[in-house]
């Protein structure tokens, strides 16, 4: 099933967001929460921040990563989720799993990531954004809709998104490692953050348009329990 709601701006997508996870919290403190990068979630972490609810015991994993940054690189996802989420929210940092984007063996690294996903129990809650070509993660059209965490080639549409990160274009990878929408689709509960309206279209496309590989949000359509969180305007189209 899939629940729809839409707010009148980004304090009203954090604090509904942070809602959901208040919840999962206070009724199991050991809860897997699925972590997401970009900038649509950062209202629901700053939201769940001010909630001061004890979230130590959290166990959190993160969706994806960057491949061969240089070491210490505050673009990292690591970094990201280590500034926004691990330390405002009080996270234990050995709760926290990112896949490891510096590995020698990318590959490995992000089987690594899967076994201790799973080790884990799956994920309860995982928050998502969506690209702008309706890539989950970065789980790029084409991406098989079973996949695993696995190491994948940027598509130039999204170097070119995330280019406002970089100092220059050349500089964000060309690779990364993400779950995979096999992985993603084992979650128990899928919490879609979308704001603004450059994404109204792509938005309707993955909700209501057929479900295939040239979208892989519409993957969301294939699950038991979705909920979307949307501003006015990335919910104008639907
Ligand atoms: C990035 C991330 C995704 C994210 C997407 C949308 O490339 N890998 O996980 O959902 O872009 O980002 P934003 O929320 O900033 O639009």
């Amino acid at each position: 099933s899939l629940a729809l709601y839409t707010v009148p701006d980004a304090a009203g997508l954090g604090a509904l967001g942070a809602s959901f996870i208040e919840v999962l919290v206070r009724d199991r403190a050991d809860a897997v929460l699925g972590l997401a990068t970009g900038s649509s979630p950062l209202p629901v972490y700053r939201a769940l921040a001010e909630h001061e609810l004890d979230l130590s015991r959290l166990r959190a994993f993160a969706l994806d990563e960057y491949v061969g940054l240089p070491a210490g690189s505050n673009q990292s996802y690591a970094a990201v989720i280590d500034r926004e989420v691990t330390r405002p929210l009080g996270l234990d940092p050995d709760c926290v799993a990112v896949p490891d984007g510096s590995a020698e063996d990318p590959a490995e690294a992000a089987e690594a990531f899967e076994r201790r996903l799973e080790s884990a129990g799956g994920v309860d809650l995982q928050l998502l954004g969506i690209g702008h070509n309706g890539h989950l993660a970065f789980n790029e059209p084409g991406s098989p809709l079973d996949s695993r965490t696995r190491v994948q080639r940027l598509s130039e549409t999204t170097r070119r998104a995330n280019a406002r990160f970089f100092p220059s274009i050349g500089e964000v990878p060309q690779f990364c490692i993400t779950q995979g929408l096999g992985t993603i689709r084992r979650a128990k509960h899928l919490l879609l953050l979308v704001r603004g309206g450059e994404k109204s279209g792509i938005l309707k496309r993955a909700l209501t348009g057929p479900v295939g590989v040239d979208c892989p949000a519409s993957i969301l359509q294939l699950h038991p329990r979705v909920t979307v969180i949307s501003d006015e305007a990335a919910a104008s189209g639907l």
